[in-house]
């Protein structure tokens, strides 16, 4: 069973970018810890991070024929900009959880869309790191493989 976790724009600075809104967890750390979750729970994940919309819309697409079975994904700023993405998940319709470390109903009005929601499995906001941890672990068990 193969998880793939797709991080936006801008991720890759965690640790340093905005502490007080994002955490001082860096991309790494989050990821290592996803992928003990999944390791434990039998499972592969794979994780993807860019800061160009093209490269992830290849990556969702590719995930149609890697073995994905479902994507977590914090688009990050595509996330209220991005019909092309919107587009590459409905494509490939694999089920997917959006995710975002802050609580975006909280902050400017501009991050309060999502092109990308409503075709959502679920979303998850204003948790932190954990929201990835969180979707991670549904996802293995909507998938049956426990965790
Ligand atoms: C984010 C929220 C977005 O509005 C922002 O552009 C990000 C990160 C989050 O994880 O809280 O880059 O997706």
């Amino acid at each position: 069973m193969q998880v793939l976790v797709l991080h936006g724009p801008n991720l890759n600075l965690l640790g340093t970018r905005e502490p007080e809104v994002y955490g001082t967890q860096t991309l790494a750390q989050i990821d290592a810890e996803l992928s003990t979750i999944a390791t434990e729970a039998g499972a592969t994940l794979i994780t993807f991070q860019s800061n160009h919309e093209g490269a992830l819309v290849d990556r969702i697409q590719a995930a149609r024929s890697d073995g994905t079975r479902v994507i977590i994904i914090n688009p990050a700023a595509y996330t209220h900009t991005s019909v092309a993405i919107r587009d590459a998940l409905a494509g490939v319709a694999l089920p997917f959880i959006e995710v975002h470390l802050s609580n975006i109903h909280r902050r400017e009005a501009f991050r309060h869309h999502s092109y990308l929601s409503d075709l959502a499995v679920g979303v998850i906001c204003g948790l932190g790191a954990n929201g990835y941890r969180l979707a991670l672990r549904h996802a293995l068990e909507s998938l049956g493989t426990g965790a």
